[in-house]
């Protein structure tokens, strides 16, 4: 019988569950809860080499299979290429932009190494989907094996312009390898269209009816799939956290003050030494606001061997301290920064009592914290969202006071006309939000997906086989063997 094996960087194992995580775990969550499968990737440990057979752990209708990381490996693929590399091209923070042809390497065997430990556990009749930047060449390295399942890959992230793309000195080669995938999922139409938009004018290639890509000799699919929430699951987390215990400390601690509040990983791509200017701009420049109102900015810190990250950390204490220091009065403090995680039904709670929530990255997939702080809201009273229009979720909520993060003066101004805004005007934004949202949930996106990937006709799934690959490489198609 056909199953869902469901394949990412990490794997979250049951236990790790209950933490808040991002948008793919919350995804990934919802879709195995549904259809029940398996759930293959790193466990997050580190060990001495990358271990070739996964240990198996069950949870009702899910088996998770983790493999952990070598130490090299870990360095060249995850903070290497992928993160070092991939992931501010793929963020336009071109100034942090590094490259080493050993990293790429790196990420090279690791998706070779991942392939080989997941090829045994998978069915012919299975139903592959394949997750994020971190695993491009994860499906060619599975047909290399001789897989021929239907295989569909989704970019959480943006995907950048072509002239961005190429700046990366082998970006002929994942895209090359994304042709091994049967379907190509992408988070906005902007997204899709950079893609198609390398397809054509770098690619040499050609968009055919019905959203079909043929590059090189290859055939595939690509589309728009906007990941959501489980909007009335967390709309209902949100009322009854109202009153945990958690929600009633934060408010009885604010004093009648307004809450702003931020939520991301402590990310390279979030934009927060911009969101801490504007906010230190806010009370210099509009005195009214100082010591009514707090934000409390939850950043958990992520990916700390990458040098980058951890400048980012250093800027944002020196920043919270400044602002801290120059407005503070003996019974205020103007930032509440937490490097902490908080569980997601306590953030439903915070979100619920903040006036202004602050989504402003210098460019996101989707972000889906814009999506759940909406949703989190109460109708007769609801919060205003400041969202960047950078992050994908831009594309949806237009009721959001949208905002360019790189503008301080324009951030500051959004969350001053946010403060102030009458009751009326914010229903009516909230309402025009609400209703996307319950259109557009976590089950459109997963649901939309696998029926795209599972409804491809017999002529859309070439057999993706060595041979094609073989056949390629005389075609200039370059997917070396890897070490
Ligand atoms: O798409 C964003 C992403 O890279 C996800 O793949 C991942 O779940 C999340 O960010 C957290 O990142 P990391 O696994 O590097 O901690």
């Amino acid at each position: 019988m056909e199953k869902l094996v469901i394949v990412s960087n990490r794997v979250l194992l049951p236990r790790e569950r209950s933490a808040r995580a991002g948008g793919l775990a919350v995804g990934v969550g919802y879709i195995l809860r549904r259809h029940g499968g398996l759930w293959f990737g790193w466990s997050g440990d580190i060990a001495e080499e990358t271990s070739t057979t996964p240990r198996i752990t069950r949870a009702g209708e899910t088996t998770f299979a983790a493999v952990d990381l070598g130490r090299l490996d870990y360095q060249e693929y995850y903070s290497g290429f992928a993160n070092g590399t991939l992931w501010p091209l793929f963020h336009y923070r071109l100034g942090m932009l590094e490259y080493s042809r050993q990293e790429f390497d790196g990420y090279r065997r690791v998706n070779a190494i991942f392939a080989r430990a997941l090829a045994s556990l998978v069915g012919s009749a299975d139903l592959i989907w394949v997750h994020d930047y971190h695993l491009i060449p994860f499906g060619a390295e599975l047909r290399q094996l001789g897989l021929k399942n239907r295989i569909g890959f989704f970019f959480h992230t943006p995907f950048p312009a072509a002239s961005v793309l190429e700046l990366l000195p082998q970006h002929e080669v994942l895209i090359d390898a994304l042709g091994s995938y049967d379907l190509v999922g992408f988070q906005t139409e902007q997204d899709l269209q950079a893609f198609q938009d390398y397809i054509v004018t770098k690619a040499g290639g050609s968009i055919l009816p019905g959203g079909v890509i043929a590059a090189r000799g290859r055939t595939f699919r690509a589309g728009v799939f906007a990941i959501g929430i489980d909007t009335q699951k967390f709309a209902r987390m949100a009322e009854a956290a109202a009153y945990s215990p958690e929600t009633v400390r934060l408010k009885q601690s604010l004093t009648g003050r307004r809450l702003i509040i931020g939520v991301d990983r402590l990310d390279v791509s979030k934009g927060l030494p911009n969101r801490f200017e504007a906010y230190e701009r806010l009370l210099r420049n509009w005195p009214e606001h100082r010591a009514r109102v707090t934000l409390l900015q939850v950043a958990p810190r992520s990916r700390t061997e990458v040098a980058s990250y951890r400048e980012l950390g250093r800027q944002l204490e020196q920043a919270a301290g400044r602002i801290n220091g120059t407005y503070a009065e003996f019974d205020w403090a103007p930032i509440r920064y937490l490097n902490r995680t908080l569980s997601q039904k306590t953030l439903a709670g915070f979100y619920r009592l903040s006036r202004v929530g602050l989504v402003t990255p210098l460019r996101d997939g989707m972000n889906l914290v814009a999506k759940e702080y909406v949703a989190a809201q109460d109708a007769a009273d609801p919060g205003v969202l400041v969202l960047s229009r950078f992050a994908g979720a831009a594309r949806e909520l237009d009721g959001a006071l949208i905002v360019n993060p790189f503008d301080i003066d324009q951030l500051a101004e959004a969350i001053h006309q946010a403060l102030l805004m009458p009751l009326e005007e914010r229903q009516t934004r909230w309402a025009s939000m609400m209703s996307v949202l319950r259109r557009n949930t976590v089950s459109t996106w997963c649901d939309g997906f696998i029926r795209s990937l599972r409804n491809m006709s017999p002529q859309e799934l070439q057999t993706k086989s060595p041979d094609m690959n073989r056949q390629q490489s005389r075609r200039s198609i370059v997917l070396p063997a890897v070490m």
